[in-house]
């Protein structure tokens, strides 16, 4: 079941370095993205970091803090250039207005504008089809409550910075998030924490954790 949710923060759109945009909240002094590029660093840390790793030719991506739509968009593009069968589940509380996103611009190619208005017009709770072979489906919730029997190979997880919002990284989120990846998925965020790498490998994660985008030290790859 869906939630009630009301946004509390009220957000910017800001042009990041690599020309791409991002949201900026001024009171919680939080991006979306990395200033530096927000494009630059999702291929980075979600495509690069997580769907390349799955070397499967039908994969299921849960995505905690949809946002944008940025993540979801780079992955479909993956998914077309390389014939995959993409299910995207993407969570999110606080879905952008058609107001925001239509002031979005990624310069990612040449479907920008077709599916980011896909992703943020698609009812909750409704899968719909972005090409032949990507369903889309977007869960007005937070991780918290998301209930599914899906098991998925990628999770993106993608919250804000656990010293700006601690809920969605407490220990039950990441044993949820271990039951819901399939046996060698992996989950991929920005985030290196310390307290959130060690509450993955007590959950029976494998951390890793490679090189960051644009001169970040790490970023945190676990697998199941
Ligand atoms: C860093 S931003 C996401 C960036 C996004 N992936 C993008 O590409 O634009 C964090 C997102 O997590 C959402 N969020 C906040 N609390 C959450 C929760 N408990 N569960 C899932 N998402 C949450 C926020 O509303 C916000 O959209």
């Amino acid at each position: 079941m869906s939630e009630k949710l009301s946004n509390p923060y009220e957000r910017h759109i800001v042009v990041t370095d690599d020309g791409s945009t991002s949201l900026d909240i001024p009171e919680m002094n939080e991006m979306y993205h990395s200033r530096k590029g927000a494009r630059t660093e999702s291929i980075h840390v979600y495509i690069a970091n997580g769907l390349k790793q799955i070397a499967a030719k039908s994969i299921a991506i849960l995505e905690v803090g949809l946002g944008t739509g940025l993540n979801a968009l780079l992955s479909f593009y993956h998914a077309v250039q390389n014939d995959i069968s993409l299910r995207y589940v993407a969570l999110e509380p606080f879905p952008l207005s058609i107001k925001e996103s239509g002031l979005l611009k990624f310069n990612a190619g040449k479907n920008d504008q077709d599916w980011i208005e896909k992703i943020h017009r698609s009812a909750d709770q409704s899968d719909i089809a972005i090409t032949d072979h990507i369903v889309f489906r977007k869960e007005i919730t937070r991780l918290e409550s998301f209930e599914s029997d899906e098991r998925f190979d990628v999770i993106y997880f993608d919250a804000f910075a656990p010293n700006k919002q601690s809920s969605p990284w407490v220990l039950s989120n990441i044993k949820k998030c271990y039951e819901l990846l399939k046996p060698g998925g992996c989950l991929t965020t920005y985030c290196a924490q310390g307290q959130f790498k060690r509450n993955l490998s007590e959950i029976g994660f494998q951390v890793t954790n490679p090189k960051g985008p644009m001169g970040k030290r790490e970023i945190t790859v676990a697998y199941k």
